[in-house]
């Protein structure tokens, strides 16, 4: 038997058709690829390279821990390196008493947060029990436990697959939600929702529920009506059930706030999970963020041993990485930063109405561009020929609805998106 497997077959983490081009360079949003075109990254990658790639903020913060020491976890080496991290990250993002665990990924992640929270609530409330209650409409990782909670349909295990897990509130978005109005559409009422699921499970059995403040890859980008945050923070905090932010595609400024929940008032969560922003693509991490209200109970004499331990779960690489991520995000000029977002937004809004376009919504820098059905890979297709590429969406409702995720890197300049929204709207004429 022939021992060499062609790539389709050997690669078992991607059902998408792998691209057409060869990368050869790459230089912040650009990749040079082989046959000598450079091709604009307007996904980010994976929604994660936020500062582009080939930063000299990252390599020398990464060069000069690897030349300190290379492995440290924090039960080994003082963790100074990522106690810095910590105190910067809590800072940077506004919850400057927050407790931190890190980890490897969004998923894991998202795990420890949920842990955290079985943990925290039955040391305040005896002997509660920890269900944890996710939207219609979310994507929580690639886990046993976060891919049967989660309402992504694409991803979701089979039935019997799904240890018994779903979720459990419609999100306040049309492709789930909008059968549920007449003549109006999702608004801070659908927040009832949330309360209906909480108390026909019985509030005493239910940890927390786990939420992406804004809409991110399943449906495309929805952004939550004005209120509707709010009233799920009030709905939880009544019935003693904490609030979990799922930020770890939003986090750190992609919807132009250093937390997407910062664009409303009074729906601050219990916890935050980051993770996407924090590595940029140039690291593995996850951090959950626990308010200080809260976080002290984990060390309480009763409370169960912490979930946040895992081998590389605080590698001093992984946070010198970090570091330098701040350091680029932090030295960015704000100001022309919000403009940029404006002008994304303006332009890709102009495109609403066109024939292949059936909406298009979003915020800061993260937009989701729906197309008719049938349009997606041809559109894709027409982008990347004008020299930029889209993650695809494909998750959402019934029936299914698909699109662009627009998010290029937040380091971008003004012409970086005068090019990505031109080439995007010249691949859509070409289709109308
Ligand atoms: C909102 C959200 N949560 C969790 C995850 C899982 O993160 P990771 O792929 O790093 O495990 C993702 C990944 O796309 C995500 O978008």
């Amino acid at each position: 038997m022939d021992r060499y497997l062609p790539h389709r077959e050997r690669l078992l983490t991607s059902s998408r058709p792998l691209p057409d081009f060869e990368t050869v360079g790459s230089d912040g949003p650009w990749l040079h690829l082989a046959d000598g075109r450079r091709i604009l990254d307007g996904s980010s990658g994976l929604l994660c390279a936020n500062v582009g790639q080939g930063s000299p903020a990252v390599f020398s913060r990464v060069e000069k821990q690897f030349s300190r020491y290379t492995f440290g976890g924090a039960a080994v080496v003082q963790p100074r390196i990522q106690l810095e991290l910590m105190d910067r990250l809590c800072r940077a993002v506004g919850r400057p008493e927050d407790s931190v665990a890190l980890t490897t990924c969004g998923t894991l992640g998202v795990e420890v947060a949920v842990g955290l929270a079985r943990n925290i609530v039955r040391v305040r409330d005896g002997k509660r029990r920890g269900e944890i209650l996710t939207s219609d409409l979310s994507y929580h990782g690639n886990s046993a436990f976060t891919l049967g909670v989660a309402g992504n349909q694409i991803r979701n295990p089979r039935p019997e697959d799904r240890c018994g897990l779903g979720p459990a509130f419609p999100a306040p978005y049309p492709p789930t939600h909008g059968h549920a109005h007449e003549g109006h559409g999702c608004d801070a009422a659908c927040a009832g929702e949330v309360a209906r699921a909480i108390d026909s499970r019985g509030a005493e059995n239910v940890a927390a529920i786990l939420i992406e403040p804004v809409n991110g890859t399943t449906g495309g980008a929805f952004v939550p009506p004005g209120g509707y945050l709010r009233r799920v923070a009030d709905i939880c905090r009544k019935r003693n059930v904490l609030v979990i932010h799922d930020e770890v595609l939003t986090g750190l400024w992609r919807t132009g706030t250093p937390l997407a929940s910062r664009h409303w008032d009074g729906c601050e969560p219990d916890l935050v999970v980051l993770s996407k922003g924090l590595g940029a693509g140039y690291t593995g991490v996850g951090a959950v963020l626990v308010a200080p209200e809260i976080a002290p109970l984990l060390r309480h004499k009763d409370a169960d041993p912490l979930p946040a331990m895992g081998t590389m779960a605080t590698h001093p690489l992984q946070a010198a990485a970090c570091l330098g991520v701040l350091d680029e995000l932090e030295s960015m000029d704000f100001e022309a930063f919000a403009v940029r977002g404006e002008r994304l937004g303006v332009a890709l809004r102009s495109l609403t109405g066109w024939a292949p376009v059936r909406d298009v919504r979003g915020i800061g820098h993260l937009y989701g561009v729906e197309v008719a059905p049938g349009l997606l890979w041809p559109l894709m297709r027409e982008c990347e020929r004008r020299g930029v590429f889209f993650y695809p969406f494909t998750g959402a409702g019934h029936p299914r609805s698909e699109g662009l995720v627009v998010a290029p890197p937040l380091n971008c300049d003004s012409q970086d998106i005068d090019f990505l929204t031109g080439a995007l709207t010249d691949a859509v004429t070409a289709l109308s």
